[in-house]
Parts: C-alpha cells; sequence; structure tokens
C-alpha cells in the first residue's frame, strides 16, 4: 500500500518530451546572442517550480533562457516558510504549508535531489512521551474520537467497530481518485494547456462539481464517519466543512500516507529549484504594473523605481487579486477573483500542556496533543465561512523545544482558527490565570506569532478552472487552487508552464528552420 503504479524515483527528469522530436539549435552565433527573457513574478512554489523546470527543459532543448524572478517579500517560499520559536534559529516552525506526501512527485523528488533532509510527519512519530493520546477529535462539547500513539487510521479494530466499512470504502476511493490525479503529471495528459480540459480527461469533474457531503453519501461512505473523521480533515487543512468544500480537494484531506516535511523548513525545496534555474532573483520587489507591447510582443515590468524591459515571456506565479499589480494591459485576459480563506495562525512556547477542563475532561484525563474539530451532531454549516461550536479548527502540540533562555523543556503549539486567538482564549486552552491586567503572562507563554493568512481558495464546487495562458507569451498558475491548492500543484502548474513555453519555442524554432530551409532550397 505504500508504493503502488508509482516506483520509481527519476531524479533528474528531462524525459517527458510531448512533441515527436527534439529540436536542438545549431546555430551558435545564434544562441548566445538571443536568450529568451522571461520573467516570472512571485517566489512561492509556482514561481520556483516555473523556473526550475522551465530552465531543464530549456536546457536541454539547446535553447538559451535568461529567467529574473520578481518576488515583493524578503524571502523565497511564499505561503511556504518558516518562524523561529523564541526568536531562536534552532526553532523554525512551519507558518504556512507544512506537509507534503511521498506521493507529491515533484516535491519529493526535489528534496532527494536536493539532497535536504525530510521527516516523517506522521502523529505517532512525535511527542510519544508526553502523557495524553496523541490525537483528538473534539466538536465543541466533547470528543467524538481520540487515537494513540501506536496505529495508523486505517489499522485499528476500534475503527472499523464503529464505522463498518466506511474507512476501507473512503481508502479505495481515495486511491481511484488520486490516480485519476496522477495522470496530469504525464503524457498525454501532460502538459495541459487547459486546466478544465486535464480535469476533463482524468474523469475529475465530476468529483470537482460535487461537494464532499454529496461524494461520500453518494460513495456508500457513512455519515458518521464523514463527520468525525473526514470532516476533521478538511477543517484541519482546509478550514472548511463539507457540505461546502468539493469533494477532490476532501478526498486530499484523506491522502496521509507518508506524510512528510523537509527539517528546518519546506521553503528550502524553493529556494534551492530558483538556484538551479540560474534565475536572476529579485527579493524585496514587488511589480506594481506591466506594459505589454503588441507589436514586439515585449513585455515592460514596472517595480516602482524601476523598469525592465524585453521580456517575451511572462509568468504570473501568484493569486492575481492578492498581487501587488493592480491590473493586467487590456491585451491580456485578467483571471476572475475567486474567494479565500482568511485564516489566522497562532504559534506559541509553554510549559503547560492543553488544559483537560476546556476539553470537559476530568482532571485526571490528559488532553490529546493535536486536537482536531468538527461540527457536533444534527449541526450544518450554514455558509462556506462558518466554524461552528467548537470555534476553531485545530491546536496541535508540535513538539517539546529547549526553551534557549532558562534551558527548560517547553511545548510549541500551533493554532488554526478563524479569528485571531486572543489571550483569553490561549489561557482557557491551557488552563491558566490571565494577568491583573488582562494578558498572558511571560512565564505562561514564553513565546507568540500570530499571523492571517490569504491561505486557499473557498473550494466550492465547480467545472471551470483559471485560463492557463492569458495571451501572447503570458501564463498563470494560480487558477489550480481552485482545483487543488498545496505546495505541489502549485508546483505542478510550475513545471507544466514551464513545459509549454519550451515547446512554443521549440515549434517557433522549428517553424523558423522550416523557411530556412525552404527558403535555401
Ligand atoms: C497556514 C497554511 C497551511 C498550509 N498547509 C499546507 C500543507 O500542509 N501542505 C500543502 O501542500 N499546502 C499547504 N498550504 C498551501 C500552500 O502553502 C500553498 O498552496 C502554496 O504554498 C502556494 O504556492 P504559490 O507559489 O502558488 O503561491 P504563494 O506561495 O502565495 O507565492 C506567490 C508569491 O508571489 C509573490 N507576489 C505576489 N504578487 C507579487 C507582485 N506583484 N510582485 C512580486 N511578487 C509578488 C508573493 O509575495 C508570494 O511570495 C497551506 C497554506 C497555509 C497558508
Ligand atoms: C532586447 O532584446 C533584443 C533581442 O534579444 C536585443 O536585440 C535588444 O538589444 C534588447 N534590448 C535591450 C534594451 O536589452
Ligand atoms: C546553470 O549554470 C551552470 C553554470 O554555468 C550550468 O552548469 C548549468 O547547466 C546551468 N543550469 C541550467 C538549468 O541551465
Ligand atoms: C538577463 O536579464 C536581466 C534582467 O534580470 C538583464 O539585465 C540582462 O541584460 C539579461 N541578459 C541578457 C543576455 O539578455
Ligand atoms: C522576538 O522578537 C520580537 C520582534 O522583534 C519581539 O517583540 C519579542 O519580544 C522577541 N521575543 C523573544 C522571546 O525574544
Ligand atoms: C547529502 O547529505 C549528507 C548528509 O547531510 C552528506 O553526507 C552527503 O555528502 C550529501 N550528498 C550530496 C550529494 O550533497
Amino acid at each position: 500500500m505504500r508504493i503502488s503504479w508509482w516506483t520509481s524515483v527519476i531524479v533528474w527528469q528531462f524525459a517527458d518530451f510531448t512533441l515527436g522530436d527534439q529540436v536542438v539549435l545549431q546555430d551558435d552565433r545564434h544562441q548566445a546572442a538571443r536568450p529568451h527573457n522571461v520573467a516570472i513574478i512571485g517566489a512561492g512554489a509556482a514561481g520556483a517550480s516555473s523556473a526550475y523546470h522551465l530552465a531543464q527543459y530549456a536546457a536541454a532543448a539547446g535553447i538559451p533562457v535568461n529567467i529574473t524572478v520578481f518576488e515583493r517579500n524578503d524571502y523565497v517560499g511564499g505561503r511556504t516558510t518558516t518562524v523561529t520559536a523564541y526568536n531562536s534559529s534552532d526553532h523554525p516552525i512551519e507558518l504556512g504549508g507544512s506537509i507534503f506526501i511521498e506521493k507529491n512527485r515533484i516535491l519529493f523528488e526535489a528534496a532527494k535531489a536536493f539532497n535536504l533532509t525530510t521527516s516523517s510527519a506522521s502523529l505517532s512519530s512525535r511527542s510519544s512521551d508526553i502523557p495524553g493520546p496523541a490525537l483528538g477529535i473534539w466538536d465543541g462539547q466533547q470528543f467524538v474520537v481520540t487515537q494513540n500513539n501506536e496505529g495508523g487510521w486505517w489499522d485499528t479494530a476500534k475503527l472499523l467497530y464503529k464505522y463498518g466499512l466506511a474507512p476501507i470504502r473512503t481508502l479505495r476511493l481515495m486511491r481511484a481518485t488520486t490516480e485519476k490525479f496522477f495522470q496530469m503529471y504525464d503524457a498525454p495528459i501532460f502538459p495541459f494547456s487547459s486546466l478544465t480540459q486535464a480535469a476533463s480527461d482524468v474523469g475529475l469533474l465530476a468529483v470537482t462539481s460535487a461537494t464532499g457531503e454529496q461524494f461520500l453519501r453518494e460513495s456508500n461512505i457513512g455519515y458518521l464517519f464523514a463527520r468525525e473523521i473526514i470532516q476533521a480533515s478538511t477543517r484541519v487543512n482546509y478550514a472548511q466543512n463539507l457540505d461546502h468544500i468539493h469533494a477532490l480537494e476532501t478526498i486530499v484531506c484523506m491522502a496521509v500516507e507518508g506524510a512528510m516535511a523537509v527539517e528546518d523548513g519546506n521553503w528550502q525545496i524553493f529556494d534551492r529549484m530558483v538556484e538551479e534555474s540560474n534565475a536572476t532573483l529579485l527579493l524585496n520587489t514587488p511589480v506594481k504594473s506591466l506594459d505589454h507591447d503588441a507589436s514586439s510582443g515585449i513585455y515592460t515590468l514596472h517595480t516602482g523605481s524601476d523598469s525592465t524591459s524585453n521580456f517575451s515571456t511572462l509568468i504570473l506565479a501568484h493569486p492575481f487579486q492578492y498581487s501587488s499589480l493592480t491590473s493586467l494591459p487590456s491585451t491580456l485576459h485578467t483571471p476572475s477573483k475567486i474567494d479565500y480563506v482568511t485564516l489566522h495562525v497562532t504559534l506559541f512556547t509553554s510549559p503547560h500542556l492543553l488544559s483537560s477542563r476546556f476539553f470537559g475532561l476530568a482532571p485526571d484525563k490528559p488532553a490529546p496533543h493535536a486536537v482536531l474539530t468538527t461540527l457536533p451532531e444534527g449541526e450544518h454549516a450554514p455558509d462556506r465561512k462558518t466554524v461552528g461550536t467548537p470555534g476553531f479548527y485545530s491546536v496541535s502540540l508540535l513538539r517539546q523545544v529547549t526553551n534557549p533562555a532558562t534551558g527548560a523543556q517547553e511545548f510549541a503549539y500551533k493554532i488554526f482558527a478563524p479569528s485571531p486567538s486572543t489571550s483569553l482564549f490561549i489561557a482557557r486552552l491551557l488552563g491558566i490565570q490571565l494577568s491583573s491586567s488582562g494578558e498572558l503572562k511571560p512565564e505562561d507563554v514564553t513565546w507568540l506569532y500570530r499571523k492571517e493568512w490569504q491561505s486557499y481558495p473557498y473550494e466550492v464546487p465547480r467545472r471551470q478552472f483559471e485560463q492557463i495562458n492569458l495571451g501572447e507569451g503570458a501564463w498563470y498558475t494560480a487558477g489550480i487552487e481552485g482545483f487543488v491548492s498545496t505546495m505541489e500543484t502549485s508546483a505542478l502548474m510550475g513545471k507544466n508552464v514551464g513545459r509549454l513555453v519550451v515547446d512554443q519555442w521549440i515549434a517557433e524554432e522549428k517553424r523558423m528552420r522550416g523557411d530556412h530551409e525552404a527558403r535555401s532550397n
């Protein structure tokens, strides 16, 4: 069950050309003189992967490129980034994208190629010596599931007893659905110039156009399992309930086998990708506007003080609505706005464990290390923003950490919630008192970091996805987020765009050579 159809790990992958034959330029003068100038806006998973794969494909085809990556932040990674507990570089913690799975081929292979150390991100591998169960699912009133350190979700007889065949049916459905998705990595589907067409070709439109609730019901997966297990998973991963999130994203939440993370931060994959592409990386450089000269096909990018011209290829590798760019030239299609989740992430360290009392447990019963939430029986989410009775999506003890100031053993926590976690909420969660001025005492919460993200789209059921090609030489990656929003899918779209761009160049070269030969004959 660990590795099914995908068995080989190909580290450097130049091999998936879709054009019949590969055109290698013979004319050295021509090659050296005129590299294709490519501008990539955004150095997250999508932009880094575009740069990396485009450079590889171009090198394999003998086409010179000059890539420039514009990034408004002072770091590479975008929504994949770390902050450091206690402000100490010894304790980086993921603030955004945290986990990928072994079958996430682009990330997995890149981590391997870059010799980055990955570690298992499964619950059972951490904190086994801390009192309390590893995982609990709380509905705001009681724990509907608790799971000890041993064993995963699939192999406990207890689950089968409680949920009947639902876990097995879910596993089968997950495998069948993810196999369809993985077809998008290879010919004849890859590269795809339309995501809507690709989704249709692999048979996933029926899945993206249903809600998780509908799809699970039609697949005979009982309501109890759906609500208690699957919805806890859609809430922790996407802050969305089954009545509203589409079924493909629901299934993605169940694909957790081989969960891993790059030690000290997943962003390192994207950092290395940019480096390996030989691109010029411009940090702290928001692109504020751009012009397109339709007659020459040249894009000019304005970054405030500066303008950079001569780009014949432009890749917008970020959700356009959150761009520093306010508008696109009229020669291009403007991506439509889609609604994103506002997610409040709170990270903190404390010597305290989660409070039994907060969760209504007896004082001698320790709380689980990770608490996922779901809606109580009979409660439905009237709209897609509903968090419901529990009031938050998840809180988890990430790991034990040593406070560098005191040498004391403490715990690092992460909360996902629809609103900022107040001091009072954190105090109740830990079973501690606020100071007389109503603040968390520094000995109770030794470090705290709050972040508001536009984390991912509300994954509403849909059968149409944003265009990839926005006009001549202009490409867009973030349409894939309405399909599935993960580091891997953004990287897949970046790779796909890289392939499409280089294929177009190869076709142009071929045409020019044809013209040339026709003339000389
Ligand atoms: C809290 C949280 C938890 C998550 N958990 C997971 C997880 O466990 N696993 C997983 O796979 N995914 C997870 N995700 C989702 C994942 O992080 C994203 O899907 C992925 O990182 C998106 O990558 P991207 O490159 O498409 O976009 P981004 O990472 O948003 O990158 C876009 C970049 O473009 C830059 N930019 C925008 N406009 C401009 C401009 N005009 N000029 C210059 N630069 C610009 C931005 O600064 C940004 O760096 C999580 C996300 C969040 C927020
Ligand atoms: C732009 O590119 C063309 C062709 O690559 C080149 O001839 C020209 O000199 C370049 N202009 C600038 C300003 O770099
Ligand atoms: C990047 O530059 C190095 C050194 O010039 C070169 O060896 C390598 O092939 C280049 N990589 C790509 C992908 O073009
Ligand atoms: C490569 O792109 C940079 C902009 O990042 C530009 O300054 C440089 O002139 C380009 N090089 C060539 C050979 O076109
Ligand atoms: C960490 O840095 C922040 C911002 O610079 C500061 O406000 C905070 O007091 C620091 N915390 C610790 C524990 O050093
Ligand atoms: C990969 O990392 C290991 C351990 O950090 C190191 O021993 C090895 O030399 C590295 N290999 C390469 C190819 O960088």
